[in-house]
């Protein structure tokens, strides 16, 4: 059993959780991601890691399913059943002198710790940070902390520019000859423009899938992904590939097969069934 030794509530779908499990935290990277269960019939939960001491594990979770909603209903000084990791390829951190991080909604747990292992190997960082509204732009402390440079985007203009990510992402590549590495991070579709954008101005760029998965360990088969025309397993090869050899529509297509019982069971959870 692992402890629950903190928990925010970051906005009306979003939260944080600090878990108690050394085992994990010491020996977590940038990009690794875990594996949880609420108990011990529970769904089997990935979530990449947001930060992590000696002791304990970040984890910031969309409550969007029946198992996320579940994990909502814990409190500090509850337990979950199972934290499994660290999980996966940690993030190769490259020799780079200015990198944008691009990260969307939720996604901007799982970059923050990318971006802070650049700031730390001595490469400017810019961070473009965009959400549906100014109450789902998260981490904005913890970035302000150490980035050089922020621009902030929401869809319906209620906090910094009006408009998806990807239009301050085109002005910067056109703009700043310095930059010379991209990380994008959020939904598929976000991550599929911003390729498309970095792969215009002749830039590099590394994104973090998340496509179903199920035991996290290479056996399944559930997290497929084809990556320049050859399959892998984004649980122990990724999830972070290099973007311009991501097949983002067969990925997209993959993550809505379970939809529907998705949508069934969480009525069930919200019926009391
Ligand atoms: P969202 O749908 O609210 O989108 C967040 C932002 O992404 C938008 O504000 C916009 O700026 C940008 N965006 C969306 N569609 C775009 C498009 N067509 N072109 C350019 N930019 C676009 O995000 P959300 O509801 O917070 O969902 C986050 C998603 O990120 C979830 O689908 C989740 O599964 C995914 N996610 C991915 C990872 C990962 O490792 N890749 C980690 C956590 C979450
Ligand atoms: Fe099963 Fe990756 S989650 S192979």
């Amino acid at each position: 059993m692992y402890k629950i030794v903190d928990k925010k509530v970051l906005n009306d779908d979003i939260d944080f959780m600090r878990i108690e499990a050394p085992l994990v935290a010491r020996n977590a990277k940038p990009g690794h991601f875990i594996i949880l269960r609420v108990d011990d019939e529970g769904e089997r939960i990935p979530l990449t890691i947001a930060d992590n001491d000696e002791k304990h594990v970040d984890i910031i979770y969309q409550k969007m399913g029946y198992s996320t909603k579940m994990l909502g209903e814990k409190q500090i000084g509850d337990h979950v059943a199972d934290f499994v990791g660290p999980l996966g390829k940690a993030a190769h951190i490259r020799d780079k002198q200015h990198v944008v991080g691009v990260a969307g909604g939720v996604g901007a747990a799982p970059l923050l710790p990318q971006l802070k292992a650049y700031k730390k190997a001595g490469s400017k960082v810019t961070l473009i940070l965009g959400a549906r509204n100014k109450d789902f732009l998260i981490l904005r402390d913890e970035y302000e902390q150490f980035v050089d440079e922020v621009i902030y985007t929401t869809d319906d203009g209620s906090f910094g520019e009006k408009g998806l990510v990807t239009d301050p992402l085109e002005r910067k590549l056109k703009d700043d000859e310095t930059i010379d590495h991209v990380i994008a991070i959020g939904p598929v579709i976000m991550m599929k423009f911003c390729t498309q954008t970095a792969v215009k101005h002749g830039r590099s760029i590394d994104v973090s899938l998340n496509p179903i998965m199920i035991d996290g360990t290479g056996m399944c088969g559930n997290c497929r992904v084809n990556i320049a025309g050859k399959t892998f397993f984004a649980c122990i090869d990724g999830p972070d590939f290099e973007g311009h050899e991501v097949d983002f529509d067969g990925l997209m297509k993959r993550q809505s097969y379970y939809k529907d019982e998705e949508h069934q069971c969480y009525i069930r959870l919200k019926d009391g069934r």
